[in-house]
């Protein structure tokens, strides 16, 4: 039968049969998967394993520091992170093309990684690269079709060859959910167990326009003031993802205090959905968008108008790019 303590046995011990005496390394992006896979290959083979979490500057509010403290203070995982900020933010100035900036993201992702596993290499010979993948990511890299197709999304993978390692997939039979059930099993933080699903590409591609450090705080200011209003109000398991979109390169007139403003728009993405192939705007409850509403013109100065997107998907896609 299934319970995360059998799985975990099971895995556990498949993981040390495989493994060894070899020394593994594993990259973390602050989602669940990564920090589910790392937990777990880690349970097994404790220091053998190093992971590498490359900080590009596009992660939301607090979201390095969960990877960087409280992922640590629960799994004991011996971690090496890159901060990588200035050089992915010097690669993205004045780039306006979606695909573009997803197409500078996954290189500067794959050469930083590259860099560290090839640093760790050179200290201690490594085998073994853990990756997170889930059963669906199975399927779908099978032949499905999906979103994959319209836009491109990026994975680590595709490192040279002299820098090939063994791969370990402990989550391969697994869906999300029998993977949150694992977490929370392993003692990881609720806030990452639960964590809706972000893109690889982070806020690079909620900021519509050019990404600069300024912007990216402005979305973050927004982004969390949303992100909180929607857990006090109890709802964060009512929707499956809520991007907020920072309309950069759009401004509208305002009165702000005594004065006229001039400001940037944000647009709030509440959606529903199973499977991020097909969505609904999520009807959030009127009185939590006025608080989120309020709230941003309020505590970020340069937004002066928040909007809400009620298309579906399709014909919208989730992200704005
Ligand atoms: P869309 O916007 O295509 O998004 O409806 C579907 C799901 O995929 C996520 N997404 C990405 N994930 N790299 C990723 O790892 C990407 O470039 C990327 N683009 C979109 C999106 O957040 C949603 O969950």
């Amino acid at each position: 039968t299934w319970t995360s303590t059998n799985i975990i046995e099971e895995q556990v011990a498949a993981i040390r049969e495989q493994v060894g005496d070899k020394q593994v390394i594993c990259g973390l992006s602050g989602g669940v998967d990564s920090a589910v896979a790392a937990a777990l290959v880690h349970k097994a083979v404790g220091d053998q394993l190093t992971c590498i979490f490359v900080d590009h500057g596009l992660l939301r509010a607090g979201e390095a520091e969960q990877v960087e403290k409280d992922y640590v203070a629960a799994t004991g995982i011996r971690l090496k992170v890159v901060d990588a900020a200035d050089s992915f933010l010097g690669h993205l100035a004045g780039v306006t093309d979606p695909e573009q900036k997803r197409k500078i993201i996954g290189r500067e992702f794959i050469r930083t990684f590259e860099a560290a596993a090839r640093e760790l290499d050179a200290e201690r010979h490594i085998e073994f690269l853990v990756q997170g993948t889930l059963y669906p990511d199975v399927v779908e890299s099978g032949g499905g079709t999906g979103t994959a197709n319209i836009k491109s999304h990026h994975n680590v993978g595709g490192l040279p060859d002299d820098l090939q390692f063994a791969l370990i997939e402990p989550l391969r039979t697994l869906f999300k959910d029998e993977v949150r059930a694992l977490g929370t099993e392993l003692g990881l933080p609720d806030e990452m167990v639960h964590r809706h699903p972000f893109p690889g590409p982070g806020l690079a591609i909620r900021i519509i326009g050019a990404v600069d450090r300024e912007r990216l705080d402005l979305l973050r200011a927004a982004d969390l003031i949303a992100r909180e209003e929607l857990t006090a109000a109890g709802l964060d398991r009512d929707v499956w993802q809520f991007p907020v979109v920072l309309l950069a390169d759009v401004r509208s007139v305002g009165v702000q205090g005594d004065g006229r403003s001039y400001g940037h728009p944000v647009v709030l993405r509440p959606v529903s959905s199973e499977d991020a192939m097909t969505a609904d705007w999520s009807r959030l409850p009127y009185d939590v968008i006025a608080k989120i509403s309020t709230r941003i013109t309020n505590e970020v100065r340069e937004v002066n108008r928040v909007v809400l997107d009620v298309t579906s998907k399709p014909p919208g896609t989730i992200e704005w790019e």
